[in-house]
């Protein structure tokens, strides 16, 4: 191992597939890594691969905890990608042991649960300074720009700041759209970083969890229209490849969309058939969409489509029950789609993902701004928009007319109500329920495109049918009722029993 005098600028813990990436990252944009491993083999492997990129030694690996103190100069700066949970606890606790002190920035930049991320940081408060970054774009993003939100001490951030804005992905100030490069050594230096301070600690890690929510429900839009495609329109995998290239230049421009069409559009040599087709229809799952879900059932914020997407998930994991069910439960007789209802289809399908995602989207930030309401967070949600744009998985043109929208007006009671947004709903709603009522017709399942409907239908409407529901629970409960015609804080209750059923204010 050839040591420098000169010390390190960075510690780095964990050296998985994120953290030797986010380690090459930091050593492409000129910092020098003292990098430490559990595993003997992964310290090796970076220091290879830097040596194999650069020709010279930016990363240098430690055999222990300690030797990576003592290659950085304090206050000292150590960075950890390990996974999330108890892990992250025990190397805390290691760098405690080995000598971390007050003035020193130890950065978690797992999946953390936020909650978890709050209670760290008052934990350690005084014994270090604890801050999260929330990382997004896989492994690729890691190594060549991801999306960063980090939270926390705003001292340690200015420490950070720097750090963060080099590595991470840039967008064109001009387009809106990212600038991407893939090349070890030359790091895109120009454009708007996607690293922003996102506020106290855990609010980075929310904002990532909801990120990831919105993520399940993306994904889980472009499979029911990949669903129906197939199902209705007997469309092979490489035809709706073409379909989802030919959406990917319009309004449904994103990351997902163009991943999507290259998975389908992959041969496989063993099956001589699209791989899509020998993959298991079993999705897994690692919690981000379930917690986004739960917190949002928490907060009494709907986020219908995001919930469906981590149903979508659960019920495709009951593969033998459904192997078993198709033998005896039937949908409608139906032939596939031809000629002109084909082609009529697909347009409607693409005005359908528009409008469900859109509203995926809605329902994200509409939970952002309940939960920094209640954990008492400023959140700026057009630079959260901004730094979505580029490195993260949901990056998508239509991101900039999110930020657009927060820009007009940073107090948007939701998305759906910005002028743009709903400019284009009204535009494209006529479509998205032809397309919902076309799949329903047909037997194909598209719960996350009707959720996203039944979200829209419901959040316009100023009266909903909860006056009967109240009157339910009055019926069997006594809970009472407020009156259209009374102030709200006055309770109403009917004697259901009586024959003359008076109404009386209840106590
Ligand atoms: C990202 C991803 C990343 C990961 C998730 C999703 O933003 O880079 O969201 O965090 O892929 O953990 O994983 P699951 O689909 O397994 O829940």
């Amino acid at each position: 191992m050839e040591l420098s005098a000169a010390p390190c600028d960075v510690g780095f813990i964990g050296l998985g597939v994120m953290g030797k990436n986010l380690t090459l990252n930091l050593a492409d944009n000129g910092y020098r890594v003292a990098a430490f491993d559990l595993d003997p083999a992964k310290i090796a492997g970076v220091e290879a691969q830097d040596r194999a990129e650069s020709g010279t030694v930016r990363v240098e690996g430690c055999p222990d905890i300690p030797a990576m103190l003592s290659r950085l100069s304090a206050p000292r700066l150590v960075v950890l990608s390990v996974p999330a949970g108890a892990p992250v606890d025990a190397v805390c606790e290691a760098l405690l042991e080995a000598g971390i002190g007050p003035e020193d920035v130890v950065v978690d930049t797992g999946n953390s649960l936020w909650t978890d991320t709050v209670k760290r940081e008052a934990h350690y408060r005084g014994r270090f300074h604890f801050f999260s970054t929330a990382v997004s774009g896989g492994e690729v993003g890691a190594r060549f720009g991801p999306s960063l939100m980090p939270s926390g001490d705003p001292l340690a951030w200015a420490r950070l700041a720097p750090l963060w804005q080099a590595i991470a992905a840039k967008v064109d100030p001009a387009t809106g759209k990212p600038i991407e490069r893939f090349e070890p050594g030359n790091p895109v230096t120009e454009g708007e970083p996607c690293a922003a301070y996102i506020g106290p600690a855990g609010a980075g890690h929310y904002v990532k969890m909801v990120h990831n929510g919105i993520e399940y429900a993306d994904m889980q839009l472009i499979c029911e229209a990949y669903h129906l495609l197939r199902s209705a329109l007997g469309l092979s995998p490489a035809e709706i490849a073409a379909i989802f290239r030919r959406w990917n230049e319009g309004v449904l421009d994103s990351y997902l969309m163009d991943i999507s069409a290259e998975v389908l559009e992959t041969w496989d040599e063993q099956s001589d058939g699209p791989l899509v087709d020998v993959i298991l229809d079993k999705a897994g799952q690692k919690g981000t969409g379930l917690w986004t879900a739960v917190s949002s059932l928490e907060l009494g914020c709907p986020a219908p489509t995001i919930a469906q997407a981590v149903y979508a998930r659960a019920l495709s994991g009951q593969k033998s029950e459904r192997v078993a069910a198709a033998e005896v439960l039937h949908g409608p007789e139906s032939e596939p789609l031809t000629g002109e209802a084909a082609d009529a289809l697909i347009e409607q399908l693409h005005d359908a993902l528009y409008c469900a995602k859109i509203c995926a989207y809605a329902q994200g930030f509409q939970l952002m701004a309940t939960a920094a309401q209640a954990q008492g967070w400023t959140l700026d949600f057009a630079a959260i928009a901004r730094i979505w744009r580029a490195g993260c998985i949901i990056r998508a043109v239509f991101l900039h007319s999110i930020a657009e929208a927060y820009e007009r007006d940073g107090n948007l009671a939701n998305l759906l109500v910005d002028p743009f947004f709903t400019e284009q709903l009204h535009r494209y709603q006529g479509n998205w329920r032809r397309a919902v009522a076309q799949a329903t017709l047909l037997g194909v399942p598209c719960g996350a495109l009707s959720a996203s409907l039944a979200y829209f239908d419901s959040y316009r409407l100023a009266t909903l049918p909860a006056n009967l529901l109240q009157g339910q629970r009055d019926f069997f409960g006594a809970h009472g009722f407020a009156r259209i015609d009374a102030p709200e804080s006055e309770r109403f209750h009917v004697d259901w029993s009586a024959p003359a059923r008076p109404v009386s204010r209840s106590q």
